[in-house]
């Protein structure tokens, strides 16, 4: 069965969701999205997600022609309309159509997406042993070239990457930024364990800030494990205890080896098992409901 689409304010078939080849977005990659998790039918942390959206294009300079709440809703409505409870959801806004020049102020309007769908990223296995990354020649983007806090529809940078993981075999990267430092993953933050400490780079050093990253500084803090945002090097990922990546779809997944270096016993660690744990938990109790008529029915049934 076909999805249904939201394409510029109203639902439409997939086949029948279509953009212009002159659209910016495809042209040039000028544009922004945002990747969000549905769980147990509730969608993750979505006033988090669309508010880094309207950050992400103001900092481009493009108008988002639909008020927030308006686009948080079509978020629900396409979970709704396709009936996912567990998925993900992309939403795209890209410049919209213009000409072959790549001047913007030729694109009235921006194209506004929003796909429910659903996603698999690593087999179960990786959450339970972890994996093995490498570091790559890619340097992250520099923040005055093309600050990675912009969760801009130019991806080559993460491409890059990642056909470096492809041809080395490898699930995924950790990216250094110009200066050596770790900054992220080619979609995630990562973490380390290191003398007690769970470090995470700074924002300010090159990163997306994650809101997975966020809930996991948020869970750690809960727990009472001591977290700081600090610059780190390869150097302190080989001889950290543990590691791990963050991310809306890859969630929290265990590191054990870096450049062919084992990281701590080279199996998941408490601290990172902890966290697993404690989002997986999270994420299937919190959310904006997307059956509310459902859940109100469950509800009075559930009364009576
Ligand atoms: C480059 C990059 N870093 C980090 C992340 C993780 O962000 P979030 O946890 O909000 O999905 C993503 C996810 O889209 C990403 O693309």
């Amino acid at each position: 069965m076909s999805l249904e689409i939201y394409l510029d304010g109203e639902f439409v078939p997939e086949e029948q969701a279509r953009v212009s080849v002159y659209d910016h977005g495809f042209l040039y990659g000028d544009g922004v999205f945002e990747g969000i998790r549905a769980y147990n039918g509730r969608v993750f942390r979505l006033a988090q997600h669309i508010d880094r959206l309207y950050e992400s294009a103001k900092s481009i300079l493009l108008e988002i022609p639909v008020l927030k709440e308006d686009l948080a809703e079509a978020v629900v409505e396409a979970c709704r309309r396709n009936a996912i409870r567990d998925g993900y959801i992309r939403v795209v806004v890209s410049r919209g159509k213009g000409d072959l020049g790549l001047d913007p102020r030729k694109c009235p309007r921006a194209t506004v997406v929003v796909i429910a769908d659903v996603i698999s990223i690593f087999p179960e296995e990786v959450y339970r042993e972890g994996m093995s990354v490498i570091t790559v020649a890619t340097r992250r983007s520099r923040t005055d070239a093309l600050n990675p806090q912009i969760k801009t529809l130019n991806y080559l940078n993460s491409i890059m990457a990642k056909l470096e993981a492809n041809l080395a075999g490898k699930p995924e990267v950790l990216l250094l930024n110009a200066e050596g430092l770790v900054v992220e993953g080619t979609g995630d933050n990562v973490f380390i364990v290191r003398r007690g400490h769970l470090v995470t780079p700074p924002t300010w050093l090159g990163i997306l800030e994650g809101i997975t990253r966020r809930t996991v500084l948020e869970l750690a803090k809960a727990r009472g494990i001591a977290a700081v945002e600090a610059p780190f090097t390869a150097h302190d990922v080989y001889n950290a205890q543990e590691c791990f990546l963050t991310g809306t779809a890859a969630e929290v997944v265990p590191v054990v080896e870096v450049d062919g270096r084992r990281v701590g016993e080279g199996q998941p660690g408490t601290v990172t098992r902890q966290l697993i744990d404690a989002y997986r938990e999270l994420v299937n109790h919190e959310g904006t409901e997307i059956f509310v008529e459902e859940a109100l029915q469950a509800g009075l049934k559930g009364g009576s």
